[in-house]
């Protein structure tokens, strides 16, 4: 039931062009995936949902876009040239390769065949930067956004005048060479991070890592995801990477099983004492008020861009049963409907606007080009009322509106709730606010 409901969300997405294969033409590249004229928006749109709580309304946290390609030794201070690798097993039969972790037993999950021997395999994707192609020009497509906060530490701390506790956030891609990409784009090899380092006093790294966990659960719940397939997952011991303290997982619970969304680590000073080591630069911070010198300890907060994207379509999909629109003879029936009930404010479409008869086009078109500014609107004439609202519940479209006979009279129209089903009269002054309320962040 679950997987089916997987592969539902799968071809909607592809339907309704949010997200498909990359170069399909020519049959796909496994773990790479375009984003189509609905999914871009909604990514834009959840990026800036993230950008506006963790920058913008907060004083103590900036925002930086740094390079994808940094000089190589950040990943041998990162620690990701040694420790950053999966242990993978190859099939000798059939040859395919898969994480040893995924496999359950000593046999091929594929073709039942023989496995050979457990290697490493280091995730970074490499490339090679100038005219030589030789082990001297080696590079790294970066595998996320962190470092280049850790790089840049001490230039943005100075222009920005920035005194502890503060955060440097970025959003951007990052690259991994992963062994099974899988589950749509949950694990794929190009995926973008939403990362911010927040920069602590070694004496308040537990309180802050509380609240930053506590903050970014809630982030997810103002997001729109439902609360009860949220839950916060403390790492064992083990489990713990080379640099953390501790950690916490924002998961969430998808068709296929609940799953990571958001690392929240306590780094400890792990990464800038890396980088003062490596770079042989100072890289302490110098408290004013107490004349302490110190390296600030980090808790990260290292969410992916796409995969909230994802968790967001699996989250919204619903299908129910809804009564159709008011034929002329004022009847209604009822008919199955695929709606993605998306929170109103990152829904790529935001407000749909209808004539009821072509004959009104010119009316409608000039509300729909009155509310362009402001909102995301998008104007549709063709076919019976009934499937338009159809095509924009697909879409996840909260408002539609339409412009009827009596509007000219009037100067009232109607605005259709996706979920509540209620029809409002609202007339053409009172449109902007009523909007605004619902969907401004
Ligand atoms: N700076 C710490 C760091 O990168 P991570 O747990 O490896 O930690 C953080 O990654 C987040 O990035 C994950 O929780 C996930 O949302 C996203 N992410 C990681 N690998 C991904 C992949 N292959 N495809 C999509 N998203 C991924």
């Amino acid at each position: 039931m679950a997987l089916d409901k997987m592969d539902k969300i799968v071809s909607l997405a592809k339907r309704r062009g949010f997200i498909f294969q990359s170069s399909e033409i020519y049959g796909g590249i496994g773990g790479f995936w375009d984003y189509g004229h609905l999914g871009v928006e909604l990514k834009k749109n959840v990026e800036r949902f993230w950008w506006h709580h963790v920058v913008k309304l907060r004083k103590d946290v900036v925002g930086i876009d740094a390079s994808i390609v940094m000089h190589p030794r950040v990943w041998e201070a990162s620690g990701h040239v040694e420790e950053f690798h999966d242990v993978m097993v190859d099939c000798k039969k059939c040859k395919r390769r898969f994480r040893r972790d995924h496999v359950q037993g000593e046999k091929c999950p594929e073709c039942g065949g023989e496995l050979g021997e457990p290697k490493k395999f280091n995730l970074m994707l490499r490339t090679n930067v100038g005219a030589m192609e030789d082990s001297s020009s080696v590079a790294f497509l970066r595998p996320e956004t962190a470092q280049a906060i850790f790089a840049d530490f001490e230039t943005v701390r100075g222009s920005a005048r920035l005194k502890v506790p503060f955060g440097i956030a970025q959003v951007g891609t990052s690259f991994r060479n992963e062994i099974t990409p899988r589950f749509f784009t949950f694990r794929s090899r190009e995926f973008e991070q939403m990362e911010m380092e927040y920069f602590v006093h070694p004496s308040d790294a537990d309180k802050w890592y509380e609240y930053w966990v506590n903050a970014r659960h809630q982030w997810y719940i103002d997001l729109g995801v439902k609360p009860e397939r949220l839950r916060l997952r403390p790492h064992e011991k083990e489990e713990l990477a080379h640099y953390a303290k501790a950690c916490t997982d924002v998961e969430y619970e998808f068709p296929f099983g609940w799953q990571e969304l958001e690392g929240i680590a306590n780094r400890t000073d792990f990464d800038l004492r890396r980088h003062e080591e490596y770079s042989g630069k100072d890289l302490k911070y110098f408290d004013e008020a107490t004349k302490e010198k110190y390296i600030p300890w980090v808790i990260e907060t290292s969410a992916g861009l796409t995969r909230s994207v994802l968790t967001v379509l699996c989250d919204a999909y619903d299908e129910d049963v809804a009564p159709t629109a008011e034929t002329e003879e004022g009847k209604r029936d009822e008919e199955e409907r695929v709606v993605l009930r998306f929170n109103p404010k990152i829904a790529p479409i935001q407000v749909a606007v209808f004539p009821l008869s072509k004959k009104l086009a010119e009316p409608a078109q000039k509300v729909e080009a009155d509310l362009r500014r402001y909102f995301a609107t998008f104007y549709d004439d063709a076919g019976s009322i009934g499937r338009r609202y159809r095509r924009m519940d697909e879409a996840g479209t909260p408002y539609c509106i339409t412009f009827d006979f009596d509007s000219l009279e009037d100067h009232k129209v109607t605005v259709r709730d996706r979920d509540a089903m209620t029809q409002d009269r609202i007339g053409f002054d009172a449109l902007r606010p009523y909007l605004e309320e619902r969907l401004l962040f």
